[in-house]
């Protein structure tokens, strides 16, 4: 082939379908391609980086020298359309649907309740899909490895995994069988466990499957045929054989070769990189080979990971133990790299090449002196050479001694020798799917059966721009034996040889340091188990205690219960309250077919948006020029403060103290200063990089609360105060008083749908909005602000949202109002989806908090006063930071009974994007505080938490510090529920003799209360409408003022109005949220959705059922369609709004001194036991055990969706999540690589959930009670939990009493609170004395 420029055609099957292409943008992703090209919007943007799988195909390839059919779950988001030459695509809209025929896949999923908002939902069903299409009867672990590269931030992960378990071997019961498995409990006779009907399922039918497209498998072309596809930007060439690939790269040498595109990709993408030649080498056979050798095994450098770890597993369990040492470090080095997806298609290759310093496998590569393969074109012939993974290979940060022009051809695994052990661990901030923060190769060879060190290789990621060898520590273990002695000696050289700069990117410093030592120590541990193991040393050589130091956490195999009220045998079986309805959308959501924002279809004429963004934390703008932006072909408009009056450009929530574009001056990072307005996305992008601002920097910048509370920058009006009772007196007078404080970081929603608005000019004068918000009144009466049109002229339209928890409130302003503007301004349609850097960037988190108090107490540890300061950091501007303190203020005493207090709240005024509401709004972060209360309160009296709790527990009766009676107060009843459940007291001995025996891994357990007042802060929000259309059929269309953010809002509607009609649900049917059909709604927050909504939906029910009663009298047989056909002719209305106004609310202490704050609470508890590896930090929630009383639930199934869901996110919020931000306020974590939520294997190893039975309330629809933010804060037991386990480590080191732990307990956290002999060895400078590289907001 000649390496001139030429044009080839792209085929590829897409479903079934043949897809022709014949210039194809080598820059464009499959996903693009997809959603753009094929309008096939079922496969969604998560976050455009392989971290979530929202993306996720089926990718089939016939692999001709296998003569096979590969089938591989991929991210489309990271995959060239060019690549898919020859292949067969299959996304979730090609295995079934609603229309026609659900795929066991899809209808096991949503029949199990697995799909809230839905978003992740095709990502998942096509990962699941793929496996079923390897392997008819998975196990366990095959799903535990499919879904390591999917994430759900509604459910929980439960429901998903009791659906899927269903195609599993270990799944063997029959239906008479079932649950008896799976649930531990025996249920009482009035509480049901059976949430889904697996009798329902449809079996799984292989033969059922699409074929492999016959075309593809007989025209050999598809894999013969070079190709280049070009634009002016990029040509992508498939040689395929080696000596055209090394002319290529010979000619091209900073051409980059695309394998499975993992590292270029993202490369592109985020740091807009411009690769000008792509060469993908996937079909030259000296990059593919697999060849083995009585040495070892040779691999080509672009098979997958995921093959080399197939072949490797297959190998250790055929050959001796003795050679596979360093195959078995491979494979357990893969588990944890990155997830599925992107193992199906990552080469080795590509990570030796890339040479990331945190790269997994070139530790292992390197400590095992792996030989590489490498040929060039020099000359007109192939030169070949070989290269050696060792000392000098990387030559500074992603380069080593392989030449530009050269290529990688292989990589050769060795066999090991009977005297050789190699070892590998990695420490992440999340187990699955997560790059390294530090990880380790040891590969030691001792003198012939002896524990005499000959020689040993020690290799590090993490520590420096490049993987690093420990030479000089491996010179001193040279001929040393290998016991304890030698550690103490390796652990002090390798402090020395592996120094951190107290900067250093990355940060975590200590624990970095900490963790080169504590993992030698792992690898040490475990290979002194398996000298001992063979009788080289001692089988007592190691004390048993310190065994498990030498292993990793594996993810338990899930067991779970749910227990909840049974409705009563003579309910109307066709009434659906209280059953476990799926959810209205599920199987839509299942199938691809339900449609988010992004989704609507594109429309003629219609341009993209993007912004321009502050990339100082404070400044003057002194120049601001997008004329360069502007003359690029295709680039329209270029919006900016200056085309708005000052008023129209001042906006937000309730102050208008924001600006739809900086007026003159930036305020933090992320801010938007401008939009771009073109032809579509990526040229839209393009331009904004093109816009030109100059800044005058001002000081000072302030990013955290203790640099708020140094300068005082706090908004106006504050501090505020709520006091009871006489707090100096009682303090004065306490037996006991204590000062302490506690602080936590901030969250990011990470909503699976990004922010997204697009709006549609409507006559000369009318605005019709399509927007991912919570809100639709707000935007509407925003973007009448901004364009000036009265409210009666914008529509504002929300069918459904990928997620919200808060985030999407009060900021879906930022994209509707500038996206809103464009449109009324130039008359076409504009659409913006954010992508996820841009949105984690600009729409702030769940607020930080810091809290100081003072409590004073009873030698029996009973509260008597407590004076706290609350402070959060509020970001810029105002939004809901008030709201978010006065929960905080209002629920820092939980669940006890505090009878003198004064609280204090400030709101901290820095400079980092606005910070909003999520899910439990300031109420969690207030109860944190509430619980290290009482904590400290047992420390000190030296008595047991759980007695204290008691003690303090509030009674029914009791008044809050805000004046409210508690009526009913369950709190008591809901503990002892939870603590037999969790069978708490056993656990507590199994704990204590698993410590005892343990001390490198440590258990704790916690116990967490929870009361959460339900009804929005702010009086006026407390209303809602409804609005209900009977259609001359007998259908009914049902609207309402709620959004459905996936939390079930529209079935529990729909069930409402089922009752109140008595008509079956399947009649009803709502379509979307718009202000044009019920008017002046609140947010669908504060957990009230149902309870407000619903009422409303009853009153508009009343008023038709009152209006039909003539006509049933007069036709008392007939049936509801008979009974809607009369009311038409008789020319009785058969529409009604509905609306209500939450009554008894609005305390004030001087103008409504009777009302209350809250309408009622929604109580729980929950208790947690962790484990922790004392060594890395790493933990794993062994249990979960939760009681929460919701009332009479409507719908057992989402409400303990709710639960769960709700639970793992107070988790992720607690332990893992952590938003990293530098000095100057600037977001480091802007995408699942960096920010980790729960995953699959984070869930509670045992999870059961109870519903409180008996306990309806009287103050919400059908005795119900708010469900969606109260069980967060039950999250924080995992946190308290590791706390306890943590203590139990510093025992073992002598150290007892009170340690610091911020929240979330992050590995590193956790393993620098475990202090031991090798956080002893740290020189660590002192804060103050040096820039880190982050710090805490
Ligand atoms: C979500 C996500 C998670 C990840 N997790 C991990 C993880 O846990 N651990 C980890 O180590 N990495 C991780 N990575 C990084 C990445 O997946 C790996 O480095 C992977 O091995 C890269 O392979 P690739 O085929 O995709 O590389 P590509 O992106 O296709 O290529 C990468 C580079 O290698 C060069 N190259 C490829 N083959 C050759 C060759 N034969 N000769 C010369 N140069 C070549 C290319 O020119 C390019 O510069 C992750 C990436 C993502 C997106
Ligand atoms: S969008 Fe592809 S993995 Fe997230
Ligand atoms: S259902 Fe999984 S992200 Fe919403």
């Amino acid at each position: 082939m000649s390496v001139n420029k030429s044009t080839s055609t792209l085929v590829f099957f897409v479903n079934g379908k043949k897809v022709t292409e014949v210039s194809p943008d080598p820059e464009c992703t499959l996903l693009t391609y997809l959603r753009e090209k094929l309008r096939l919007c079922g496969t969604k943007l998560g976050c455009a980086e392989g971290g979530c799988g929202a993306c996720t195909v089926m990718v089939s390839r016939l692999d001709r020298r296998a003569n096979k059919i590969r089938h591989l779950a991929v991210n489309a988001c990271l995959t060239p359309v060019c690549a898919m030459h020859g292949c067969a695509v299959t996304t979730v809209e090609g295995i079934g649907s609603t229309k026609t025929r659900l795929h066991p896949v899809q209808e096991r999923l949503a029949k199990a309740h697995g799909s809230q908002c839905g978003f992740c939902t095709p990502g998942i069903v096509m990962s699941m899909y793929a496996l079923l299409r390897n392997a008819e009867q998975p196990s366990m672990r095959d799903l535990e490895v499919a879904f390591q590269g999917n994430l759900c931030r509604c459910t929980g992960y439960r429901p998903i995994l009791e659906g899927y378990k269903t195609f599993t071997k270990e799944f063997t019961c029959g239906m008479g069988e079932k649950c008896c498995k799976v649930n531990g409990n025996a249920c009482a006779s009035d509480t049901d466990d059976t949430l889904f009907e697996r009798s329902e399922f449809q079996p799984l039918d292989p033969s059922q499957e699409p074929i492999f497209p016959p075309e593809l498998q007989l025209n050999e072309a598809f894999d013969s045929e070079s190709l280049v596809f070009s634009s002016e930007r990029v040509t992508f060439y498939r040689p395929t054989n080696l000596e055209e690939l090394l002319q290529l790269k010979a000619q091209h040498p900073a051409a980059k070769l695309v394998v499975g595109n993992t590292e270029v990709g993202v490369e592109v993408k985020f740091k807009h990189f411009l690769y000008p030649q792509l060469i993908n080498p996937t079909q030259v056979k000296e990059l593919l080979e697999i060849k083995e050798t009585p040495d070892g095994i040779y691999f080509g450098a672009a098979v997958s990971l995921m093959e080399i770890d197939a072949l490797l597993r297959q190998r250790i369990e055929e050959l001796p133990e003795t050679e596979t040492r360093l195959f078995q470090c491979t494979v357990d080095m893969l588990h944890y790299f990155a997830g599925k997806q992107i193992r199906n298609v990552a080469c080795l290759g590509g990570n030796i090449m890339t040479g990331s310093p945190i790269s997994d496998m070139n530790p292992v590569l390197t400590a095992a002196g792996a030989q590489l393969d490498v040929a060039s074109f020099v000359d007109g012939k192939i030169v070949r050479r070989s290269v050696h993974m060792g000392t000098g290979f990387f030559t500074g940060y992603r380069r080593n001694v392989i030449a530009a022009h050269e290529v990688l051809l292989g990589i050769h695994f060795r066999k090991t020798n009977p005297d050789q052990y190699i070892v590998a661990f990695k420490q992440a901030r999340r187990r699955d799917d997560d790059i390294a923060i530090v990880n380790a190769a040891i590969n030691v060879q001792f003198e012939e059966r002896t524990n005499k060190v000959a020689e040993i290789s020690m290799a590090f990621g993490g520590m420096a721009p490049t993987t690093v060898l420990a030479p000089r520590t491996s010179e001193l273990m040279s001929g040393q034996e290998w016991n304890h002695q030698l550690v103490e000696r390796v652990a002090e050289s390798l402090c020395s040889e592996l120094p951190l700069a107290a900067s250093a990117p990355g940060g975590m410093i200590a624990y970095r340091r900490a963790l080169v030592v504590s993992l030698f120590f792992k690898a040490y541990l475990s290979i002194t188990l398996k000298l001992s193991k063979s009788g080289v040393i001692s089988s007592d050589a190691l004390p048993p205690e310190e065994r498990s130091g030498a292993e990793i956490f594996h993810t338990p195999v899930l067991k779970s219960s749910q227990l909840f009220e049974r409705v009563c045998s003579d309910q109307p079986i066709c009434d659906p309250i209280g059953r476990p309805k799926v959810h209205a959308a599920a199987l839509k959501q299942a199938t691809g077919e339900a449609i988010y924002t992004d989704d609507i279809p594109r429309m003629d004429g219609e341009l993209y948006l993007a912004f321009v963004l502050s990339t100082k934390p404070r400044a003057k703008i002194t120049k601001l020029d997008a004329s360069e932006a502007l003359a690029l072909e295709g680039v329209h408009q270029f919006f900016s403060y200056k085309d708005l009056t000052e008023h129209e450009n001042e906006v937000g929530p309730v102050f208008h103290d924001e600006h739809v574009f900086a007026a003159g001056e930036v305020h933090c990072y992320g801010q938007i200063i401008g939009s771009i307005v073109a032809d579509n996305k990526a040229l839209a992008q393009r331009a904004t990089r093109l816009v030109k601002v100059e800044y005058e920097e001002l000081t000072p910048v302030i990013v955290t609360i203790e640099q708020a509370i140094e300068h005082k920058s706090y908004f106006p009006d504050y501090p505020r105060f709520v006091t009871k009772g006489s707090v100096e007196e009682a303090l004065a007078q306490a037996d006991h008083t204590y000062e302490g404080s506690c602080r936590m970081g901030g969250q990011e929603h990470f909503y699976l749908e990004t922010h997204a608005a697009l709006a549609i000019p409507r006559d000369s004068d009318e605005l019709e909005l399509f927007c991912s918000t919570q809100h639709p009144s707000e935007v509407q009466k925003l973007v009448s602000h901004v364009t000036s049109l009265p409210s009666n002229r914008v529509v504002c339209r929300a069918k459904r949202l990928g997620g919200g928890f808060g985030g999407k409130e009060s900021r879906g302003i930022c994209v509707a109002l500038p996206v809103a503007l464009a449109a009324h301004r130039m008359g076409r349609p504009v659409r913006c989806m954010l992508d996820r850097d841009e949105d984690m960037l600009i729409t702030g988190t769940r607020h930080p908090f810091l809290f100081k108090y003072k409590v004073g107490f009873t030698k029996e540890g009973l509260i008597t006063a407590c004076d706290i300061e609350c402070y959060n950091n509020a970001g810029w501007s105002m939004d809901l930071s008030f709201s978010v303190l006065e929960r905080a203020m209002y629920h820092f005493e939980n669940c006890y009974r505090i009878p003198n207090v004064r609280v204090g709240g400030w709101v901290c005024k820095t400079n980092l994007p606005s910070n909003t509401a999520f899910r439990g709004f300031g109420g969690p972060q207030g109860m944190y505080a509430g619980e290290h209360i009482i904590r400290d309160v047992a420390r000190i009296v030296g008595r047991d938490v759980l007695d204290v709790m008691r003690l303090n527990f509030y009674k029914t009766g009791d008044r809050t510090h805000y004046h409210q009676q508690l009526e009913h107060f369950p709190i008591e009843r809901c503990l002892e529920d939870c603590l037999t459940q969790s069978r708490y007291h056993e656990k507590r001995l199994e704990i204590a003799r698993f410590n005892k025996e343990n001390r490198w891994r440590k258990r704790g357990m916690a116990v967490v209360p929870t009361k959460y007042g339900i009804a929005f802060g702010v009086m006026h929000l407390n209303q809602a409408g409804a609005l209900i259309n009977i259609y001359g059929d007998g259908s009914v269309l049902l609207s309402h003022g709620g959004v459905e953010i996936g939390q079930g809002l529209n079935t529990k509607m729909i069930q409402c109005a089922a009752r109140a009609l008595g008509i079956p649900p399947e009649l009803i049917h709502i379509s979307e949220t718009s202000t044009d059909k019920v008017p002046n709604t609140s947010p669908t927050a504060a957990s009230v959705g149902s309870d407000i909504n619903g009422m409303a939906v009853l009153d508009a029910c009343e008023k038709l059922n009152k209006r039909l009663v003539p006509i049933k009298e007069a036709l008392p047989k007939g049936t509801w369609k008979e009974w809607i056909n009369k009311a038409y002719f008789d020319r009785v209305s058969l529409s009604a709004t509905g609306f209500y106004a939450m009554p008894g609310i609005g305390y004030h202490p001087e103008t409504n001194p009777n009302a209350r704050t809250y309408s009622y609470y929604t109580n729980g508890v929950g208790v947690t036991v962790v484990e922790i590896d004392c060594l890395t930090g790493d933990h794993q929630v062994l249990s979960t055990d939760i009681v929460m009383d919701i009332g009479s639930s409507m719908n057992p199934a989402i409400d303990i969706g709710q639960i769960e869901g709700a639970f793992m996110q107070g988790y992720g919020l607690f332990t893992l999540e952590e938003l990293m931000y530098s000095p100057q306020g600037m977001l480091y974590s802007r995408g699942p690589g960096m920010y980790k939520l729960p995953g699959f294997a984070d869930i509670p190893g045992e999870f059961n959930v109870s519903l409180l039975t008996g306990a309806p309330n009287p103050r919400a629809v059908y005795s119900s009670k708010a469900v969606g933010e109260p069980p967060l804060f039950i999250g924080s037991a995992a946190f308290f939990a590791i706390k306890e386990a943590i203590a139990a480590a510093r025992l073992d080191q002598g150290l007892s009493g009170h340690f610091p732990l911020e929240a979330p307990s992050t590995s590193a956290r956790i393993r620098i609170a475990c202090q031991d002999k090798f956080t002893n060895l740290l020189d660590i400078p002192e804060p103050g004395s040096f820039t880190p590289w982050n710090i805490v907001p």
